[in-house]
């Protein structure tokens, strides 16, 4: 029977390696929260749990490729926000959001931070706004492509401030922190993940968090309220899917391994010193990541229609 034939997979799997893709360039915030949960995965699993980066086109590159593979559990996507912001973003994806995946379960909130690099003129969130609006056409904020998080807070800061400023386009905001260190390029709205190490250390500027309070990591970085940027609040949310189909005992071992990880003492401490939030256990399953799929496609179709800006 075929519950049969499920159950021996899952008692026999995983019996080789498993491959998650991260829809964005290595050493960015995705690639960071992935290996660390992959790391904790394969001791759980007994298994590697490799990282493959897919970079490009915010993310549905990659989020395309694992759509297409086998769904036998052993290729797995790991993807923020822009799983949902996609969906109505690009005009054509290769496929069908809501349909194309299996839900494994929800992995973290993440912070987003406004940075600058680290010999921009302004020293405050206020004299930035000014400083960009007086400069708007030289003004350059870097991004991790159309549906990324770093290109709706960039999104959102411009529009907080009625200023259109010029994006520049990365595979990931891992290259583009380079690009930020060496000088090339101005601002970018990133998350804590990748951005926490490099303020404290002072290699770039933080104009502010994106929360409602400030970071027990960055005490010292104001909240976009404090400094007068209201309406600025929003927290990048990561998921692990499977392709459609992948039988329902796979997904389970894959669901309660999510669980361990995030339970997992080097996760923990990790992700704290990175101003990272696990997921509860709770929402590391199928139920949770779903729900929360289908509510911000929901939540921000009517964004991006009023803003009436598409990719193809
Ligand atoms: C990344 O991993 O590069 C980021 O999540 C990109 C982004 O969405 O801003």
């Amino acid at each position: 029977s075929f519950a049969a034939v499920a159950s021996v997979q899952a008692q026999t799997f995983p019996d080789r390696n498993i491959t998650v893709v991260v829809p964005f360039a290595a050493g960015g915030p995705t690639d960071t929260v992935t290996r660390l949960v992959a790391e904790a995965m394969s001791k759980d699993l007994g298994q590697q749990v490799i990282v493959e980066n897919v970079g490009g086109a915010g993310g549905t590159l990659g989020a395309g490729r694992v759509a297409d593979a086998d769904p036998d559990g052993y290729t797995l996507l790991l993807h923020h926000i822009g799983m949902a912001t996609s969906a109505t973003l690009y005009r054509k994806l290769s496929y069908d959001t809501l349909n194309a995946f299996d839900y494994i379960g929800l992995v973290t909130e993440v912070p987003m931070t406004l940075v600058a690099r680290k010999d921009l003129e302004p020293t405050d969130l206020k004299s930035l706004v000014e400083y960009a609006k007086a400069n708007k056409d030289t003004v350059t904020v870097a991004n991790a492509g159309i549906g990324a998080a770093s290109h709706l807070c960039g999104m959102m800061f411009m529009s907080a401030i009625d200023t259109s400023l010029v994006t520049v386009p990365y595979k990931g905001t891992g290259p583009a922190m380079t690009d930020l260190l060496g000088g090339q390029v101005d601002i970018m709205c990133d998350q804590t993940t990748n951005t926490t190490k490099q303020i404290q250390g002072g290699t770039i500027k933080a104009y502010a968090v994106t929360t409602p309070e400030r970071l027990k990591v960055l005490p010292d970085v104001p909240t976009a309220a404090e400094g007068g940027l209201n309406n600025f609040d929003v927290s990048i949310w990561h998921g692990l899917y499977a392709p459609k189909g992948t039988p329902a005992d796979v997904v389970d071992r894959l669901s309660k391994s999510l669980q361990v990880a995030l339970a997992d003492k080097n996760v923990i401490d990790r992700f704290a010193e990175l101003g990272t939030i696990p997921s509860p256990a709770a929402d590391a399953t199928p139920a949770a990541l779903k729900a929360k799929l289908e509510g911000e496609i929901a939540r921000w179709k009517p964004v991006i229609e009023a803003a009436g800006q598409y990719a193809d």
